[in-house]
């Protein structure tokens, strides 16, 4: 979703931004712009499209010496991706980036309009850099302009701004969505998340909401919660993979070690909470979004069968507005890869309101969703480059599977014996998610047959349903094409009035839970003609294809070994198509809106 940098500093300002902006590139974005402001000098360029659009429009543009600049990548939200609606806006004397949405820029902008003003863009940011404008004229200085303006929004925001009165200073506010301000010797950056500023800075502060002010080449120090920030640059390579989401989905097996190292012992889990996490807590409520939810629905499975303990599983933005009744002995636990999900991100804050235990399961360490909770458990993904989540989803699950045994284990819910056996489930898992070259191939070949049908059905039983419902959303998000997850044994009750040969079915038919229930929805599909793929260990007589994955014990493994499956047949299938795998049409890596 939108992204922002800022910089003071004597660097080449285009390039800071550009960079900058390279670094934010895998979030998903429609147009890009950066304003520099050097030697009273304020030029803005702004495009529509990929970064090397803009690279290309301001090339001969230089600016050598002390300024400050400012940049962004837009993901339209008001009015479509044009160059007009691209940030930043500028007026007169001054320019804005702004992520998150302000509520009341119609009334905002009806005014100025009444009073003269000429507004360009259909967006709403556009209202900030006049109402600013306008301040200045009135205030007794630009800092009290600045801090009008602000208080006249109502909604989120994370905003910068510059401004010729003021050609040193960025002017800054946050409410709702993310932002960091950092410094090195000698230079202040700013960004919408960590990344563009790893390997710049060594100190950083995560603004707070409610936060306004100005900052210059010497005021940093005088931020409050200053933390030190170390750390090269990650290396975004794609290691001779074709795409980041193909590198991302070989490298789970590694991921996975990380995710369990420390957490893992002989007989039982470890994890960093305190000993008495567990007193008060009867029942469970997880809350996400996308495939973090569909990481919390598997959970949910492996949470009452497994861990005996009683789970709900809410999508965010449902949760916000319904009114949820919230007990007091629930644990209330968010998933989040970016942390910063604007839906996800609000319902923990109501169950902090609502005084409930949260606790954020998140891949990023000091996103505003680890901020908020108030116990949180890393991930240990690494930064996930493709929008399709892949990596994140494995470790997701496993941190969960693991959550849950330590939860039993502390109420003493499960016996040791049945722990150990989950243990050795875990450690088999490890080696479900190793790409092996032969399916990986099957799965090339395949591909060619299953890309001109009606749609897809992905079906399964218990917890390989949100496993089905994963592997949907994974081929429709970045092959475009019409893809539902559904429980095997509801296809009866509507969705088989589909069927026909142009319906494709991938069956996922686990030898260790449910298979001959599986087995028998996948009939009822076949003999009305749908085209069946299956998933599963062993050939049968239903499948017209069939992908066979290695023999295992349990049908945890089984799941992580179908889970590859799915994660390649969906990039597959959008690499024939010609998609842009990383970065799929509409969407962004981080959905900072509601
Ligand atoms: O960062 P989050 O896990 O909170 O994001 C939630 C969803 O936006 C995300 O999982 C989305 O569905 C992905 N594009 C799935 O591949």
């Amino acid at each position: 979703m939108c992204g922002i940098v800022g910089y003071i500093g004597n660097k080449e300002k285009k390039e800071v931004m550009l960079s900058g902006l390279r670094e934010l590139e895998y979030r998903g974005y429609d147009s890009a712009g950066i304003s520099v402001l050097s030697s009273d000098v304020l030029s803005t360029f702004k495009t529509t499209g990929k970064l090397i659009n803009l690279e290309n429009k301001c090339k001969d543009f230089k600016s050598s010496g002390f300024g400050v600049a400012i940049g962004h990548t837009r993901w339209a939200t008001h009015g479509k991706a044009t160059e007009i609606n691209a940030h930043p806006h500028f007026g007169e004397t001054s320019s804005v980036v702004h992520n998150g949405i302000i509520e009341n820029f119609l009334e905002i902008k009806t005014k100025l309009e009444s009073e003269g003003k000429i507004f360009l863009s259909q967006t709403d940011t556009e209202v900030i850099i006049h109402l600013f404008e306008e301040n200045l004229n009135i205030c007794s200085n630009y800092l009290e302009a600045f801090k009008n303006t602000i208080n006249s929004l109502i909604g989120s925001y994370a905003i910068l701004l510059i401004t010729k009165s003021a050609p040193d200073k960025i002017f800054y506010a946050k409410n709702g969505s993310p932002l960091l301000v950092g410094a090195s010797k000698d230079e202040i950056y700013f960004a919408s998340s960590s990344t563009p500023l790893i390997g710049l800075i060594d100190r950083v502060c995560y603004l707070e909401d409610g936060d306004i002010g100005v900052m210059d080449i010497d005021s940093f120090n005088d931020l409050t919660n200053i933390q030190p920030m170390s750390g090269e640059k990650m290396s975004s390579q794609k290691d001779g993979y074709r795409y980041f989401m193909e590198k991302e989905i070989y490298e789970q097996h590694k991921i996975l070690q990380d995710t369990i190292r420390g957490r893992i012992l002989d007989n039982n889990v470890n994890l960093e909470l305190p000993d008495d996490f567990v007193n008060g807590v009867n029942r469970i409520l997880i809350c996400a979004c996308g495939t973090s939810y569909n990481a919390g629905l598997s959970a949910k499975y492996l949470f009452e069968r497994e861990a005996k303990i009683k789970t709900d599983v809410v999508i965010a933005s449902e949760f916000r507005y319904a009114e949820p009744i919230m007990e007091k002995d629930s644990l209330f636990i968010v998933i989040s890869q970016s942390g910063e999900t604007a839906d996800t991100l609000e319902a923990l804050k109501l169950a902090n309101k609502n005084n409930l235990k949260t606790l954020a399961i998140c891949n990023v360490d000091n996103s505003s969703i680890v901020r908020e909770a108030k116990y949180s458990l890393l991930t240990r993904a690494g930064i996930e480059k493709g929008v399709a989540s892949t990596k994140a989803f494995s470790s997701q699950v496993m941190l969960l599977w693991i959550l849950g045994i330590y939860i039993s284990q502390r109420k003493n819910l499960i016996s040791k014996t049945q722990i150990k056996a989950q243990i050795a489930s875990i450690k088999s898992s490890l080696e479900a998610v190793k790409v092996n070259s032969y399916i990986h191939d099957k799965l090339k070949k395949l591909s060619k047959r299953y890309l001109h049908g009606h749609g897809f059905f992905f079906i399964g039983r218990d917890i390989f349903y949100p496993l089905a419902l994963e592997g949907a959303l994974k081929l429709k998000e970045i092959s475009y094409l019409h893809a539902e997850g559904y429980p095997g044994g509801e296809m009866k009750h509507g969705p088989i009035a589909l069927a026909d040969s142009e319906l494709f079915c991938v069956s996922l038919m686990p030898k260790h839970l449910l298979y001959d229930k599986i087995k028998n929805n996948t009939q009822e599909l076949s003999a009305r003609d749908a085209t069946i793929c299956i998933v599963a260990q062993e050939y049968n007589d239903v499948a017209d294809d069939i992908v066979l994955i290695d023999k295992f014990d349990s049908y945890m493994e089984e799941f992580f070994a179908m889970m590859i499956v799915l994660q390649l047949l969906a990039l597959e299938i959008a690499i024939r198509l010609g998609n842009d795998v990383d970065m799929p049409r509409n969407l962004a890596k981080s959905v900072t809106v509601e």
